[in-house]
């Protein structure tokens, strides 16, 4: 028997998201600005707006505000295919028959996009320090597939990885980086001496206004960059690729991507609230850590001198040998309960039960079955195929498939109060009695 339920412990009466939409006011009223002033399309006040003070925050010369992260990342990649290997036929994605490096423990959306442009992802394994791209892999995966020119990094969790040593691999390289600062927006980056924010720090950036991220437009996403021809020619993909000329005139395969007026409205209400929310989650992070501090876990680590995360969600890991046996097939898992340990499908399994929302990892890329003929690099090589029923294996790695094993996202919502989080603490304390 593991969890052992505290009678005095009731389900919470309001659920307990793991990351909700948090309004202000002042969101409503740039919506209605849109509306009372007849600008309901994807041109207006709001969108020059928060294209301006985004682009502005973020320490870039220019900001293309789009319909979604996943729109702002599509463009991104095919922007470098483009710039790689040159303008594809209509029917033909620009990166066709080329190998792109992606982070491996991402949301799906990050490396979808190199399918979209028919390029062929090899996923790099991760790190256990900010549970991101780790750089010794990367350097394996350039001596495996030197000709590679791309690399698509995330943050996950908004925890800035090892950009530095990822960049000076890329240019050692010539190989060029497509940022996924999706769940990072605002978090910060010592790079090579100075403070950067995360969505500057690639040769192509994006982040996101999902209604998860740290502050939402209800949907969204914006493309960020230095270069004014790129900012153009993402404004012209998104907008149907319409040439100058009095009728509809096509030159170059076109996207419906821009984003509405009425959402840059939500943004727009939401940006003064963005260090609000970040102070918030990292409150919420600290009160897990010191709740946690007499269990065998861990925080989603980050490097204290080199990176400022945006805290968007806190996660633990159980310690290897506090682990009870778990197994998960590709949509159901199983356990068995122990005395004194857990595993995540305990603690989420409890938190469901008492009304709040959990999550596993991300899980790792390789292992989705999409994805699974797709090669995976670690810092020992290959990472495909390295059991052997014959020899016993001594250098099998795969840190990804590890941290998704032993890991969960705990509820991180900025509207859960300190005694709703005190008790969700409690519950997972419970499950390793
Ligand atoms: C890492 C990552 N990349 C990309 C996306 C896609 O963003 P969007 O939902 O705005 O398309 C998300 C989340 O939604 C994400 O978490």
């Amino acid at each position: 028997m593991s969890f052992k339920a505290d009678p005095s412990l009731k389900p919470f009466e309001k659920h307990i998201y793991l990351s909700s939409p948090t309004m202000h006011g002042e969101e409503a009223e740039y919506m209605m600005e849109a509306y009372n002033t007849n600008w309901m399309s994807t041109v207006g006040k709001n969108i020059n707006e928060i294209e301006a003070r985004i682009a502005s925050l973020a320490g870039v010369r220019y900001a293309v505000a789009l319909s979604c992260g996943t729109a702002a990342l599509h463009l991104a990649t095919r922007l470098a295919g483009e710039r790689l290997y040159g303008q594809a036929r209509p029917n033909a994605g620009t990166l066709a028959g080329k190998t792109v490096f992606a982070s491996d423990v991402t949301f799906d959306a990050s490396i979808n996009p190199i399918a979209y442009e028919d390029g062929n992802a090899v996923f790099i394994d991760t790190e256990y320090d900010t549970w991101n791209m780790d750089p010794a892999a990367l350097e394996k995966a350039f001596e495996l597939y030197p000709d590679t020119k791309l690399v698509v990094v995330a943050h996950l969790y908004g925890t800035p990885g090892k950009m530095d040593e990822i960049r000076k691999i890329c240019d050692a390289h010539g190989a060029l980086i497509v940022e996924d600062a999706a769940e990072s927006f605002g978090a910060k980056y010592l790079s090579d001496g100075v403070w950067k924010e995360t969505g500057a720090l690639g040769d192509y950036n994006c982040i996101s206004f999902n209604g998860n991220k740290i502050i939402t437009g209800s949907s969204g996403g914006m493309f960020l960059t230095d270069s004014k021809e790129d900012a153009d020619k993402v404004k012209k993909w998104s907008t149907q690729s319409r040439e100058d000329a009095p009728w509809y005139q096509h030159e170059e395969i076109g996207f419906n991507y821009r984003m509405s007026n009425v959402i840059a409205g939500v943004v727009r209400g939401q940006l003064p609230y963005l260090d609000t929310h970040i102070a918030q989650k990292k409150a919420i992070y600290e009160r897990y850590k010191e709740g946690f501090k007499d269990l065998p876990v861990k925080m989603n680590p980050y490097d204290e001198t080199k990176s400022v995360p945006n805290f968007w969600l806190s996660c633990m890991i159980i310690d290897p040998e506090a682990m009870c046996p778990q197994v998960r097939d590709d949509s159901k898992a199983l356990y068995t309960p122990e005395s004194g340990k857990s595993c995540p499908t305990e603690i989420l399994q409890t938190l469901s039960a008492y009304n709040a929302e959990g999550r596993p990892i991300w899980k790792p890329m390789h292992l989705q079955p999409i994805y699974r003929a797709h090669p995976f690099v670690t810092t020992n090589g290959n990472g495909r195929a390295r059991s052997n029923a014959y020899i016993q294996e001594t250098g099998m790695r795969d840190v990804g498939a590890d941290i998704f094993s032993r890991g969960l996202c705990l509820p991180s919502d900025n509207k859960m109060t300190p005694e709703q989080q005190d008790v969700i603490i409690e519950l997972i304390k419970d499950c390793f009695k």
